[in-house]
Order: structure tokens, then sequence, then C-alpha cells
């Protein structure tokens, strides 16, 4: 549901000026100072709205607040620009009136501020789309290209608007920007040349050089320093919170959006850096022959620079600043001008070629936003003009009193209109009109533009009226003519009135315009209003080049010399303004009044003097009165019942009737006095704001009471909802609580019940358990029954074969398994010799067998054994086996010779050289040769010999020399003795009465006993060719030396006598040997 507010609704002082209370000068700015403290800067005025300037950003032009003013009436919240905008935007669109916007105010109160507003807010609210968005993009980015170039830091603003301006929005039957139209007015074109002190330039030339580029600069022969200008002022060149270079490049954007080409850009800005060139011609005094001074330019590179920027030859430009051309009829006259008239025409050049500079620019976006469609268009006009204008301290001169005649005109349509205006309400509404006395600025106007006597023909016709004319020759006239004229004053005026008043001075004349009394200073009227530029120079601006330069100068054109004089500067003036005034008057007005609160531009200050001077020459409470002179305050039934209706018990809470009906009895029931209302046709008027506050007291009263009755109710309700809720929420708890308890003892149920299942069904498995094996044992000893039964059945029935032949067969087939398994199991036997495991005999029966069985393998497998042998190997066994027949267990040596084995040949008698001759010396194969020791019978000392034995001989050879000893054939060997024991002591014995015998028998020892002895055995025995060699084994043996026959007594000696047997000769008959002990 839409919420209906009112403007009256959180007022601060009051929102609209005519319920203010006492109405005087005073109260309205208290209340103004009021709400400008409360941040509230916008107030109105019935329709129309006073806005201050805030000098600080305010949060209130954001898209929500757009939103929240869209569509809704102008009273119903509280004063904002935006509602205006709305409320001329929603009539032209619904109601198909064209509208005006008219922003007045003096310099720096807001006007271009509001005006920017305004278009914002219309651009927000309109028609959307590819096509309308361009439109509206173009129109808003004509305002930084105009104010770049036609605007200037005064002392009253930084960024002031130095040309009046009116704006044509054109709108399609839905309310769509279509394009637009732009109006200037009277550009401030003096700036160009000279300004106040504290004051600047025009922004663009500062823009410029500080924001383009090197590049540009230098195409533009410009420099970035201010200071090499002479145009530019210097001591305010940078202002605080402006950033020229950074507008430089929103300029550019902005005619680039708006449709400017890169040429025409570069044409502007080349004509830009021209002026500034002009600027720096300076000129100097030449006397000539015929007494008169003539100018010349001093440094010609600047001229030079501007010629060839704007495609000038230098000497036409020269010649152009020099002489003077007059023309009259058939006639032509060349003067020269003076230094004077030389910077005259300097400056005269440069105001010109700006300001007409300045007019094609807003001819060009006039071209790029012009509306397309040729159907009929609605328009909402935008008028932001230079405010009225005072100066204390400089002189008010030409330009402030065009400026102010301008506002006396708006001031005139302004009382004109909102009287018509509040007249046709009164009558459309059926209301007694009654006169209202008002102050009509009509005379003013008069004065200043009458065709006969007013200031403005008056000048013209000083300006076109030949002989000489100065300054004060129009004065003199202006005293003549307008000397009875109540709102003109003058020092020379025949009226004695002012000849002493000291504060108007004699070159001065003072009119009392609506908003005060303004001094205007006459010097310079005449020069300003005939705005001459010596043809010369047009003419060589015509020459130039440069295509827009001969653009601006049309005049210039030799082919079109107009004799005629141009329309003076005030005629032209005057007839725009004309023009402008009839077009306001054709659409309804809707008006914003700024107010600036402070000189010092800057935020939360408010200067009441500075405010109620404002308030006064803006008529502000003039207009109060005007619009309370009837009644203050009208509203249609509807709302004023809406609003009112909990007054009457009739009317609350609904009214079925008609609204006007309703009020009647609302207003009857509240006993409000029959004169201090009017019944209109779909208003009601109120006479007296106090009776409006009486019920808005009332009203406030009894919403206080309905609020106390919606918060009783609202309270009950809430407590209401509040308790069924709780109720509902304990419902639900109670319900899970519930559900969670069954829940529980189900759970509980189902695990006992569980338990006492499986007990249940563990003792009836363990009972089935029990029966099936009982049963399973039962079946066991019914098939072991069964089988005995059997097997008893069956050997009963067999019994009798069983017994005649079963017997045999039986214990064949057990023997015959048993004898199986005994030599299967004998397999595991090895087929080594050494091996003598044998199996153990499973049964005894098998004793007989089981030994044969083992001696027939072994015998066996000794035999495969040797079957392995080599021959040589064979005979190695051999001797081994016949050196283990002499002596194994008759000698205790015999033993450790088993692993030796035989090697024979010890010396390797045949490979050594030292044995070389030895060698030589057998003429058999030397089959075992040895060192051996010789026992000497004398002391039973041992000496080493050789010991070589051959298949038929031994010899016996000296160790060192090899020299043979003794060589014994075998046959000549009687026998050989040796002990038992561990010794290797032996005796050769030969046979008597042989060749050999003479030198007697030998007693050796040898390491290597047991293999010589072998071997002799062998050999000897087939040398011999005889049985065998006896071999005597005995401790005491008889050796026959040479001489006599030697005992030979082995003995045990301790194991003091060392590891080796030692001899020793105990007498002549005896020697001993001691074997030391095993
Ligand atoms: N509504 C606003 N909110 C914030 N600042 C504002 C507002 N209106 C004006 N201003 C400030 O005041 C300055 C002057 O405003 P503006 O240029 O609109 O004055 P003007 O009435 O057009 O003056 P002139 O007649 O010299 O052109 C602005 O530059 C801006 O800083
Ligand atoms: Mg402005």
């Amino acid at each position: 549901m839409e919420v209906k507010t009112s403007l009256l609704d959180n007022m601060i002082g009051v929102g609209d000026m005519v319920l203010l209370e006492p109405l005087n000068e005073d109260s309205f700015i208290v209340n103004l100072r009021n709400r400008f403290d409360h941040n509230e800067i916008y107030t109105y005025i019935g329709s129309v709205v006073i806005s201050m300037n805030p000098y600080r950003s305010l949060p209130i032009y954001t898209p929500q607040k757009v939103e929240e003013y869209r569509n809704r009436n102008f009273y119903e919240l509280s004063p904002h620009i935006y509602a205006l905008a709305d409320e001329a935007y929603r009539s032209l669109r619904d109601q198909d009136k064209d509208q005006c916007i008219l922003i007045t105010g003096e310099s720096g109160a807001g006007k271009t501020e509001a005006s920017k507003l305004v278009m914002s807010y219309v651009a927000a609210v309109c028609g959307k789309g590819q096509e309308v968005n361009k439109v509206k993009e173009q129109l808003l980015q004509s305002n930084p290209v105009l104010e770049a170039f036609g605007n200037a830091k005064t002392m009253r603003n930084d960024n002031s608007s130095r040309f009046g301006k009116y704006m044509d929005i054109e709108f399609d039957f839905k309310g769509d920007p279509l394009g637009g139209v732009i109006s200037n007015y009277l550009l401030e074109k003096s700036r160009v040349c000279k300004q106040p002190r504290g004051e600047r330039n025009f922004h663009i030339f500062y823009q410029l050089l500080s924001g383009a580029s090197d590049d540009t600069l230098m195409k533009l022969k410009l420099d970035r320093d201010f200071s090499k200008y002479n145009y530019l002022s210097l001591d305010s060149a940078n202002v605080n919170g402006l950033d020229d270079a950074a507008s430089f490049r929103t300029v550019r954007n902005a005619m680039q959006i708006v449709g400017f080409m890169e040429a025409e850009v570069q044409s502007v800005l080349e004509l830009v850096a021209a002026v500034l060139k002009l600027g720096n011609i300076e000129f100097k005094p030449e006397s000539r022959v015929n007494g008169f001074d003539e100018s010349r330019v001093k440094d010609k590179n600047d001229l030079k620079e501007m010629c060839e920027l704007l495609g000038i030859e230098q000497s036409v430009l020269e010649r152009a600043f020099s002489y003077r051309t007059v023309e009259a009829k058939m006639e032509k006259m060349s003067t020269t001008l003076n230094v004077a008239q030389a910077y005259y025409a300097r400056d005269a050049l440069a105001k010109n070629l700006y300001s007409r500079l300045f007019s094609w620019l807003v001819t060009r976006i006039n071209e790029s936003i012009k509306a397309q469609a040729k159907t009929r268009h609605k328009v909402m006009g935008v008028l932001d003009i230079y405010g009225f204008e005072i100066f204390e301290v400089r002189d008010n001169s030409f330009e402030q009193f065009i400026i102010n005649y301008c506002n006396e005109k708006l001031q005139q349509i302004f009382i004109e209109l909102t009287l018509r205006e509040e007249q046709e309400e009164y009558i459309r509404e059926d209301i007694e009109w009654t006169n209202i006395e008002y102050f009509n600025n009509a005379i003013i106007c008069d004065l200043i533009e009458n065709n006969q006597n007013g200031i403005l023909a008056m000048l013209d016709e000083e300006c076109l009226r030949p002989g000489t004319v100065t300054d004060d020759t129009f004065l003199d006239k202006l005293n003549t003519i307008c000397a009875e004229h109540q709102h003109f004053e003058s020092r020379l005026n025949k009226n004695s009135k002012f000849l002493t008043d000291h504060s108007l001075p004699h070159s001065c004349f003072r009119i009392q315009h609506y908003a005060g009394k303004v001094l205007y200073r006459v010097e310079g009227f005449v020069d300003k209003n005939n705005d001459l530029l010596y043809r010369d120079l047009s003419q060589a601006m015509y020459k130039a080049t440069h295509s827009l330069m001969r653009q601006l100068f049309p005049e210039g054109n030799p082919a079109k010399v107009n004799l005629k004089r141009p329309p003076t500067a005030g005629f032209q003036f005057k007839a725009s303004v004309g023009v402008l005034m009839k077009n306001l008057q054709t659409k309804n007005p809707n008006y914003i009044r700024c107010i600036k609160p402070n000189d010092k531009k800057v935020a939360h200050i408010f200067t009441d003097s500075l405010v109620c001077h404002q308030v006064r020459y803006l008529g502000l409470v003039e207009n109060v009165r005007v619009r309370r002179a009837g009644y203050a305050f009208r509203q249609p039934y509807e709302s004023c019942l809406e609003r009112y209706k909990m007054l009457c018990k009739k009317t609350w809470p609904h009214w079925r009737g008609p609204a006007r009906d309703g009020v009647e009895v609302l207003l009857t029931d509240c006993s409000v006095p029959t004169e201090e209302f009017a019944y209109g046709r779909s208003k009601i008027f109120i006479r007296n704001p106090r009776t409006l506050f009486t019920l808005e007291e009332r009203r406030r009263a009894c919403l206080e009471d309905l609020a106390t009755l919606i918060q009783k109710i609202y309270r009950g309700w809430k407590s209401r909802t509040h308790f069924l809720l709780l109720k509902k929420s304990q419902v639900v708890v109670a319900a899970w609580y519930r559900r969670y308890a069954q829940q529980n003892k189900y759970q509980k149920i189902k695990s006992a019940t569980l338990v006492m299942q499986s007990f249940i069904r563990g003792w009836k498995a363990r009972n089935i358990l029990r029966q099936l094996k009982y049963e399973k044992r039962c079946k066991e000893a019914v098939t072991t029954i069964a089988a005995y039964w059997h097997g008893t059945q069956v050997r009963r029935e067999y019994r009798k074969f069983f017994r005649a032949n079963a017997g045999k067969k039986i214990y064949d087939f057990t023997i015959q398994r048993i004898m199986q398994k005994y030599f299967l199991g004998l397999k595991t036997t090895t087929m080594s010799p050494m091996d003598n495991t044998w199996p153990a005999k499973p049964y005894g029966f098998l004793e007989g067998a089981h030994t044969q069985l083992r001696r027939i393998f072994h015998l066996w497998r000794c035999k495969k054994y040797r079957g392995q042998f080599t021959e040589e190997k064979k005979a190695v066994y051999e001797e081994k086996l016949e050196a283990s027949e002499i002596f194994k267990d008759k000698k205790a040596l015999y033993p450790s010779s088993v692993s030796q084995p035989f090697k024979g040949d010890y010396l390797e008698i045949q490979k050594n050289p030292k044995y070389q001759k030895l060698n030589s010396a057998m003429e058999e194969k030397v089959l075992l040769a040895d060192l051996v020791n010789k026992i000497n019978r004398a002391n039973g000392k041992g000496s080493p010999r050789l010991f070589l034995l051959t298949k038929s001989n031994f010899v016996l050879a000296d160790q060192k020399t090899g020299q043979v000893k003794a060589s014994v054939p075998l046959p000549d060997l009687a026998s050989v003795s040796v002990s038992t024991q561990s010794d290797g002591f032996f005796a050769l014995k030969l046979k008597e009465g042989s060749a050999s015998a003479s030198k007697g028998d030998f007693l050796l020892s040898s390491e290597h006993l047991i293999e010589i002895i072998t071997k002799l055995h062998r050999i000897g025995t087939t040398a011999a060719d005889r049985d065998q060699i006896n071999i005597d084994i005995s401790d005491e043996f008889l050796v026959q030396f040479k001489q006599d026959k030697v005992c030979v007594k082995f003995i045990q000696g301790g194991p003091k006598n060392g590891n080796s047997a030692a001899c020793k000769r105990k007498n002549n008959r005896l020697l001993e040997v001691s074997v030391p002990s095993p």
C-alpha cells in the first residue's frame, strides 16, 4: 500500500513559507536559517522553490532520491528541486503543457548547478533506449563544453557563468527527449582582455595550457607557462578545487560525445591559441613627419606565430593594426592608428574573435542536438541567466546594466505569471478574486527599454549620431530626458534632490532596480554598445586560410561590403530578451530562486544580512504575501480528507461519499469559522495558516491517540500471536518429546525381546544339537554293531573257505608286503663305501638276509667304486693295501701314513738340476727318491743321504754332491727290520756272502718309512724273483755293521725327548732308540 505522506510531516521550521506565522522578513530569514542549519536547503513558496547554496555536496541527489520523488505530488514530500522537476516533467508529459524553468539568483547562488540537477533528474526519469540515451547524453554533455568557454572564476563564484543560457529540451508525446536548442545571451567578452583582481579569464585558456599534451601545445605554438600570456591574470591562475588538466580531458570528451569532429576541435583550439597570441602583440610609437604618431608592432614573433596558426599574411595583419580605412559612400580614407588605438583594435579583435567563437560553438552544439523528428514537440525550457549583479567595490558598467535589465524583465515576468497563475487558479476553482497589492517593476523596464526615451534607445541614438560622441554626452542626454523618472537618479539632474548626494559621482547614474539601487559609471557605455571592430581587421581575418576564422568574420568579405552599421550590442540584447520573454510567456513557469548564504563560498555559514538582501530584492516576502493574499493554503479535497479525516467521527475511518462533502462535514465538525475557508471546485482554500496549524495540531494529538490505539491493538496482536506461537510450539515440542519417549521405550523392549529371543533360540539349538549328537552316536554305534555283525556273518559264512586256502595266501601277501616295504626302506642308503649306516631290521625273521644283504650291498658298491679307478690310482691303492697288510696293527707309525699319499720321487730328481748327475748315473727309472739319515754306529748320530730306488736296486748317495755311496741290487737285500713303534728307523739287512754285504747292513731313518718299505717289499719281491722280502717288526734287532753286530733297541721315552726319536750308543753292542710316547 502506498504510504501517503505530506510536506507537513517532520518539518523543520516550515517547508512552505506560505505557512509562516507571523510573516515578516525576520521570521522568513529565521526559517531559512533554521532549515539551512538542518541541511534543508530547499523551501517552497507555494510552487516556487527557494534553493540555498550549501557549498558542499549533500547526499540528496542519489538515484534513490530520484526514485523517491518520481511520480509523487509536489507537496507530498519535503521540499526538493526534484519535486519541481518532476511536477514540470509530468505536467509536460501528461497535460501537454510546455514548461519553462526559470532559475534566478545572484552570482554564485547555484543557478547553474540547479539547472544541471533539473536536467539530470529529467534525464533519469524520462524514457530509455539507445537513441534516447544518446540524446540525453548529448544534452548533458553540452554543459561542460559551454562552461569551459563561457565560465570563469570570479570573486563571487569559482565557476561563474559569464553568459546567459536558455535551453529548450524537446520531448515527443511519450515524454522521451528528442533534442534541444540552446540560446546564449551576451557573453562577458571584456574578460578576454582584462580581468578584475582575483578573477580569471575563461576556463578554457587555463585548461588548454594545463591539460593539452606537449605535442598539441607545440602544434599550437603555445607554452605551458601562464605567465607568458598578457591576457591571463596570474594572481589567481590556480583555483583551489579546480583541476584544469582533468577538466580539459572532460571537455574534449564532452565535445566528442556532442559530435564535434576532430578537425573542428583542433580549429577551435587554434582560435583559442590565436587569442592568447594576440594578447602578446605589443606596439610602440613611431613619429611621422606630419606630426602624427603611428604605431608599430614591437616584437613580431608573436604576430608571426599567430599568422602562421591562422594562415594570414603577416603584412596584412600588421597593416590592419597600423591603419584604419573609413569608407563613406564612394569615398575611401585611410588614417594611421596611434599606439592606444592599435591596442584598442587588438583587444577589440580578441574580444570579437572569442565571442564569435563562443556563438559558433553554441550553433555547432545546436546542430548536433537538434531534434530529428518533424513531429510536434513538447518543450521544457531551462533558463540559467546571470544573476542580478551589483558591485560595491568596482564600477558597474554596461555589462551589469544589461544583466540587471534582463533580471528586471525576468522579475516582471515572474510577477505577471505568478499573479496570473494565482488568478487563474481562483477562477478555475470558482473563488472570488480579491485584488492584491504588489510592486510592479514594469516602470523600471520601461525606463530602460522604452523605444522613444528608454536608456537603451538613447544610448543607440548617441552611438549613431554624427559628431563627437562620448560617454559624457550620453549622460547629459540621460539627465535631460530621464530627469523626471522616479527610478532614475543623477547628480547633474535638474532635479535638485540629488545635487548634494555625494554618494552619486558626476560620471554616474543610478537606477532603483526592483532589487535595489545600482550605480552605473557611464565610462565605456558608448564603446561597448558600439562594439566596433575596424573593418581592416575583419577583412584581414577573412583573408585567413583557416576556414573557421573566415566563417567567424563574414563581414570581412570584400564582395559583401556593407556600409550599414551593425546593430548595437544593447539593441541586439533587447531584441533577444524580447524574444525570450515572449517565449517564456507561452510556457508554464516553474521558479527556482537561488540564494547565496555567504560571500566566502564556504559551507555551514549563513550570513543574515546577505540573505536578507537577496530575499528583499528577489521580493520573496512579497511573493509569499501575494500567495497568501487570498488564501494561504490550498489542497485538493481528497488529500485534505485523507490527512484530517481522523478529526471527525463521521469521516473516520472511511468516508464513503464525495471528498468535498467529507471535507465540509469535517470542517463543520471541527468548528472552523466559515470565513476561514472557501470551497473551490477541486480544492479547499484555507485563508489563514493559523487555521491550518490548528488543524495540524489537532491531527497530531489525534495521531497520538491513534498511535496509542494502534500500539494497543498491535501489542494485543503481538502478544496473542506470540502466545499462539508458544502454544503451537509447545504442541510441537510435546509431540516430539512423546515420540522420543515412545521411541526409547520401544527400543528397550525391542532389545530385551532380542535378548530373550536369543536365549531361547540358544537353548533350543543346544537341545537340537544334543539330540542330533545323540542320534549321530546312535547311528555310529549301529554302524559299528552292524559292521561287526556283518563281519561275524561274513566270517561265519566264509569260514569254511578261509581255513582251507586263505591262510597261505594271506601269509604270502603279508610277507610280500613286508618285504616290499623292507626293500623300499633300503633305498635310503648311499653309494659311498665309507657309509656304515644300514637300516635296522624290522622283523626278527629277516636277520640272516639282512646281514647278507648288507655285505653284498657293501661289496657291490665297493666294486662300483673301484670300477671308477685309473691304473695309476689303482697302483697307488695297491701299494697302500700292501702297506696295510705289512704294517697294520703291527707298527704304531702306520695309522699316520694312511692319509699320506705315496709320492715316490720326493726330490723331483729329474727336474732338479742339483741331482742331474745322479739322475744320469741311474740306469733305470727312479721309483723312489728321498732324503734319509744314515745312522752312524759309533755315536748313533745320523748323516743325510739320498735314497733312490729303482726296479733292480737301491742307491745311497751323498746329499750334497749326489755322489753314489752305495748301490745295492735288490736281490742282495735279505730283510728289513723296523720297530713296532712310531719311529722312522729301519735296518736294511743284506744277504750274507753277497757282494754288497761287505760294507755291512744299513741303519737308516726316514720320514717316509712306510712308503719306502712298502715299495722295497713290492719291488724287492719282483726283482728278487722270490716270494717276498722279509719284514721283521720288533723292538730289538741286530744289525751287522762292517765288523760287528750291534743290537738296536727301541724304548719308550718320555715326552721330554721331543717329538722325534733319538738314537744313542750305549755300548759297543747296543744302540738305543728312544721313541717319544704317543
Ligand atoms: N546544490 C548544490 N550542492 C552543492 N554545491 C552547490 C550547489 N549549488 C551550488 N553549489 C556550489 O556553488 C558554486 C556556484 O554555483 P553556480 O555556479 O551554480 O552558481 P551560479 O548561480 O550559476 O553563479 P553565476 O551566476 O556566477 O553563474 C558551485 O560551483 C558549487 O560549488
Ligand atoms: Mg552559473
